[in-house]
């Protein structure tokens, strides 16, 4: 078993299963917000340098919990050179270079998730990205030679269009109640501008301001309508980071499993931070956004929404590799499917939002899904096999 030398508890297992679901729900709900936010300055803030303060804060735990790890094996009288030695040659011998290729496509995946949720709305955002279910599967398939079989291959097709359906808009749902369909709109309300439902005399904040008192204050500035949102660009977008996605998860789950080298999780995500934070660097804030970063500084924009956001996608981050770990991709992308109808339960608590035919549907397609997958566990070549709610 290739990560077996510190693989978590079963009960570690579940938490990290848990929190991914719950970082995921809140992740994109933030992260769109900070893309449409009224804008302090004339400047929104540079995506290159949040992707790059996220791969440096990944780098900064990875090592501390590497040290920690590493200094346990070690006598307590030991000078703090052997123990900088080890993890230098845990990082930098062996294959901690092959890491550099999910590394830099990690970093592009995540440059364009960014494009993604600024130029398209929340329900196309989070239909497309569903696509990531299939590309892992046809991934996990190919590089980790494990058959799926028939019905997995049908549970995934069912998980994919279950989690399509919620997030899709029910055409019976009073118009205003749009907002409160898919992930809470009351954050995106440029989506629903360009969805076509134009803004009345009294203007969107009618819809916006009535769900909660704690929205208010936010949704009052909220920049409905602003132009900039470019589809094919966002379509574009989201497709390749699904692809990327897929083929970066399933590299990374490679390496830390069947590689030669047996190196913990903590140890390859240094590595894989390392090459990251080197091409977060050079072909985000160098190459993408160098010159307007110049002119306007590097934190141009940054309030504490961003930061949340960074903060939000670095804890992402590192809960998914040792969600990889302990159990494999396939089982992460159920968990961030469950959190789309977990923004749904929240809506409807917090937003009287009215349960739709979609919802339920949807809804049962996904725990289908989960039941179906969990129903083939044996006889499959899954050392690593972990039941996803058992
Ligand atoms: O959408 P998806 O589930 O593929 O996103 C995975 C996220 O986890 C990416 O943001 C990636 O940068 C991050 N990750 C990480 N360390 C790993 C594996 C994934 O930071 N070892």
């Amino acid at each position: 078993d290739g990560a077996g030398s510190s693989k978590g508890s079963s009960v570690g297992k579940k938490l990290s299963l848990i929190l991914l679901t719950f970082q995921n729900s809140a992740l994109i709900l933030v992260m769109h917000y900070s893309r449409i936010m009224p804008m302090s300055g004339d400047h929104r803030y540079f995506t290159s340098t949040a992707v790059f303060l996220n791969e440096l804060i990944k780098l900064a735990v990875s090592l501390s919990m590497a040290m920690y790890e590493t200094s346990k094996t070690l006598a307590p009288s030991t000078p703090a050179t052997v123990l900088v030695e080890q993890i230098y040659n845990g990082v930098f011998r062996g294959d901690g270079w092959k890491l550099a290729l999910p590394a830099v496509f990690y970093t592009l995946q995540n440059m364009l998730q960014f494009v993604a949720v600024e130029n398209l709305d929340a329900v196309h955002f989070q239909v497309l990205y569903q696509l990531k279910i299939i590309t892992t599967a046809i991934f996990t398939v190919i590089m980790l030679n494990r058959p799926l079989g028939m019905v997995r291959w049908a549970s995934l097709i069912i998980l994919t269009l279950g989690v399509s359906v919620v997030s899709l808009p029910s055409s019976s749902m009073p118009k205003d109640s749009f907002l409160l369909h898919g992930i809470p709109d009351h954050f995106f309300p440029r989506s629903q501008h360009e969805l076509g439902h134009q803004p009345t005399d009294d203007g969107p904040d009618v819809h916006l301001t009535r769900r909660s008192a704690s929205y208010e204050g936010i949704a009052d500035d909220l920049p409905v309508g602003e132009a900039g949102m470019n589809y094919s660009v966002g379509f574009t977008a989201v497709l390749i980071a699904a692809a990327v996605s897929g083929l970066a998860g399933v590299y990374f789950e490679k390496l830390l499993k069947e590689s030669p080298t047996q190196v913990s999780v903590w140890i390859r995500n240094v590595q894989l931070s390392f090459y990251s934070v080197i091409a977060a660097f050079f072909g985000g804030i160098v190459w993408q956004e160098g010159e307007e970063i110049l002119k306007h500084g590097a934190f141009d924009g940054y309030n504490w929404i961003v930061w949340v956001t960074i903060l939000l996608q670095a804890a992402g981050g590192l809960i998914a590799s040792l969600v990889i770990r302990d159990a494999d991709n396939i089982v992460k992308n159920f968990a961030t499917s469950i959190s789309i109808v977990i923004s749904f339960v929240v809506s409807l608590w917090l937003f009287d939002f009215k349960v739709s035919f979609n919802f339920l549907l949807g809804t049962s397609l996904v725990l289908v899904a989960v039941w179906l997958y969990n129903t083939q566990e044996h006889g499959l070549k899954r050392p690593q096999a972990v039941r996803l709610f058992s």
